[in-house]
């Protein structure tokens, strides 16, 4: 580990670190909302029972795990450091950003590999009721990484994701990174406490509703354009640089210091970018498991699941 690692890890730990928790419960909770009969029968075998068969109640264990001893090893696999210069450059090189021991782009990759081999065990009756760890922790990481790859602090290197950057918030002294994690939804959601973690919330109920009727400045089908499990790291590529590019478009060309980024603007003007990668996380989600469930027999056309 380089001491720019142990840096990361070591302000990490202290402060926040992905989509708040129950931010990342819902993306899981909108995501069920698009699984086919199958991959809800299929996935809820891999779980363990507590989660109750619910991929959006697991979504958020793999910020609890990074930070146990045992899952340490896990903590870096949460995001990608770019080495550009937002707000001037935004540039991602998976090859060249991606830490030794990992990042979230080839997290996203080797545990949709596992995950795919797991779901061919549980249909061949090798075993079900969550009693394969391997299995099941491929399934609650892939859930929450697809997440955490569209928080656009989580494919930046600027001041630790964000983290060491210091803003104010609502009056609150807060860093950049937690701002998008969770003020900016709360925010957006108009609410002043978390959301559930045990179902859908409306304002996410909200967000699939507008995923079924086009309402997006961008088509939602479009966001599949690359959606093929067996190609992970391309996609997962694909949609770091989406949220990468977000951090020149927006997240620090639009910040300025010493101003309540609650009150003067900023929050309001991310709000549609907040909604736009949460939506396009659950949707991308709910459509890889139902691929990798599915296989080749997945044939689900756009028109049935958006009200084109
Ligand atoms: C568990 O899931 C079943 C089927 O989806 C549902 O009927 C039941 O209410 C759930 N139980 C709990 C405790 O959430
Ligand atoms: C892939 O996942 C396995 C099981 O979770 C882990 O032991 C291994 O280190 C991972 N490899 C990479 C390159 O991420
Ligand atoms: C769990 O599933 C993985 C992936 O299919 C498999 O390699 C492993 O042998 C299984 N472990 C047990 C204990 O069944
Ligand atoms: C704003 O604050 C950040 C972090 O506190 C600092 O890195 C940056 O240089 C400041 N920008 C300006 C324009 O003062
Ligand atoms: C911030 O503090 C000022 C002065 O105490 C108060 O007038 C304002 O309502 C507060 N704003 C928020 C968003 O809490
Ligand atoms: C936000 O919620 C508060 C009550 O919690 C309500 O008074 C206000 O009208 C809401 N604002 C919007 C824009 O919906
Ligand atoms: C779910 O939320 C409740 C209430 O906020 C909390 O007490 C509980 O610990 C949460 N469960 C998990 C698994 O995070």
């Amino acid at each position: 580990m380089s001491p720019r690692h142990l840096l990361v890890g070591a302000v990490l730990l202290a402060s926040s670190m992905a989509w708040n928790t129950d931010v990342h419960n819902q993306i899981g909770f909108m995501a069920e909302t698009f699984f086919l009969p199958e991959t809800s029968s299929v996935l809820a075998k891999i779980l363990e029972p507590q989660y109750n068969g619910s991929v959006g109640r697991a979504a958020a264990w793999a910020d609890a795990y990074a930070h146990t001893d045992e899952g340490r090893f896990s903590y870096q696999w949460h995001w990608i450091d770019t080495h550009d210069h937002a707000p001037e450059h935004c540039y991602l090189d998976y090859a060249h950003d991606c830490a030794k021991g990992g990042c979230v782009v080839s997290a996203i990759a080797n545990q949709t590999g596992i995950l795919h081999e797991c779901i061919s065990g549980v249909k061949s009756g090798s075993w079900s009721g969550g009693t394969n760890l391997t299995c099941s922790y491929a399934l609650k990481w892939v859930a929450h990484f697809l997440g955490d790859i569209h928080q656009p602090l989580h494919a930046n290197g600027r001041a630790v994701g964000g983290n060491t950057y210091k803003v104010t918030f609502g009056n609150v002294s807060t860093q950049l990174h937690a701002v998008w994690d969770g003020y900016i939804p709360y925010f957006a959601a108009n609410v002043s406490k978390p959301f559930s973690n045990q179902s859908i919330d409306p304002f996410f109920t909200g967000l699939v509703s507008r995923i079924r009727k086009n309402q997006f400045y961008e088509a939602p089908y479009m966001w599949l354009a690359c959606s093929d499990p067996s190609k992970p790291e391309e996609c997962a590529t694909r949609w770091a640089k989406e949220s990468n590019r977000w951090d020149c478009d927006y997240v620090y060309s639009r910040v300025r210091n010493g101003s309540d980024l609650g009150t003067d603007g900023y929050a309001t003007g991310a709000v549609p970018i907040v909604e736009l990668q949460i939506s396009k996380a659950a949707f991308r989600l709910g459509t890889w498991l139902n691929k990798l469930v599915e296989g080749n027999r997945y044939s689900r056309e756009a028109q049935d699941i958006l009200e084109l």
